[in-house]
């Protein structure tokens, strides 16, 4: 990838500041312009080829700002995106985000969540009444789910 990075960050007492600092500099040694902002100062994205957005999580919420710059910028964000990740499988990059320590899995559809290897292994698929489906992956030592009859229906639905 070549081009002009954002690093856009929202950080209440400076240390997802200094991570955004790190992450920019990281990049410009290999040869990206990249630059880390504060996430509330951009305004607009026209001119960068992409973004990463970082953000301190409090009470388990990331900051507003953070939230705020994901919505205000949501559509430019996702065809980015899109255009970036969209040459390549997503098992490609899975394996290639995984390859170099990033934590990332695909979006699988039913069907292949269904034919997902682990979930072949741990025997997870069921088919109460003959729907198919995933038994949770939690096992007790000393008793076995009952796993023969399926989820109710929703009230109304046929
Ligand atoms: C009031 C407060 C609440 C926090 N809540 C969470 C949290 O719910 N989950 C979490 O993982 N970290 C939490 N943290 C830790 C921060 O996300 C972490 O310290 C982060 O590096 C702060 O970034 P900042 O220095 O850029 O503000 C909290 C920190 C503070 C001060």
């Amino acid at each position: 990838m070549s081009g002009r990075v954002l690093v856009a960050y929202a950080s209440k007492y400076g240390g997802t500041a200094e991570i955004a600092q790190a992450i920019a500099e990281a990049m410009r040694a290999e040869g990206l312009d990249a630059e880390a902002r504060e996430a509330a100062t951009v305004t607009d994205l026209t001119g960068y080829d992409a973004a990463v957005v970082g953000s301190g999580v409090y009470m388990g919420r990331c900051a507003a700002e953070a939230r705020k710059f994901v919505k205000q910028h949501r559509a430019e964000l996702r065809a980015t995106l899109e255009r970036l990740l969209a040459p390549r499988s997503a098992v490609d990059w899975a394996g290639e985000l995984s390859a170099v320590g990033v934590p990332a899995g695909p979006i699988n559809s039913v069907a292949d969540a269904l034919a997902e290897p682990q979930v072949i292994a741990r025997g997870l698929r069921i088919a109460p009444e003959g729907i198919p489906g995933l038994r949770t992956p939690i096992r007790f030592s000393r008793s076995e789910l009952v796993l023969d009859r399926a989820a109710p229906m929703l009230p109304g639905k046929p």
